[in-house]
């Protein structure tokens, strides 16, 4: 299977920023991680990373037209939580997508704890660090068509 991972805005500081929230290991560390983990499961993964909602959203379209993946893995960042944008781009795609987070998005602040795209993807990850993209691959390894 080909699994896209899509990080958005300010995830390119992962590592530098709020570290006790995000952790230390950078986005190039992480990425790391769930290209070992794709490789040991026959997966190949491409990776993208844009502080630009209208860059993600053409990657999101360039993955749906040119069939690019089979899922996709995104952290949007804060677009999470009003980027429309993002969510009709999500609504009008049929590869899934899994809503990701390493942190808990339900024990920060307020606005945190609403998604708009949570609705329009297959399933939503969070609070696991660098292991919620790994679990994102997982759940989304058992729902992709083979
Ligand atoms: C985040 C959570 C978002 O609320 C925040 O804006 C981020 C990172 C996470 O991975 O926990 O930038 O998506």
């Amino acid at each position: 299977m080909k699994f896209l991972v899509i990080n958005g805005v300010n995830l390119n500081l992962t590592g530098k920023r709020e570290k006790s929230v995000y952790g230390t290991a950078t986005l190039d560390e992480i990425n790391a991680q769930i290209q070992a983990f794709c490789e040991r499961n026959g997966d190949t993964v491409e990776f993208y990373q844009s502080n630009i909602e209208g860059e993600l959203v053409n990657k999101l379209h360039e993955a749906y037209l040119q069939r690019t993946c089979d899922g996709i893995v995104l952290n949007a960042g804060a677009f999470t939580h009003y980027s429309y944008a993002l969510r009709d781009a999500i609504a009008a795609m049929d590869i899934p997508v899994a809503e990701t987070h390493m942190s808990n998005v339900h024990a920060r602040e307020e606005f945190r704890k609403n998604s708009v795209l949570s609705e329009v993807c297959k399933g939503v990850v969070f609070g696991f660090g660098a292991g919620s993209y790994i679990s994102a691959i997982v759940g989304l390894k058992s729902v992709v068509k083979k």
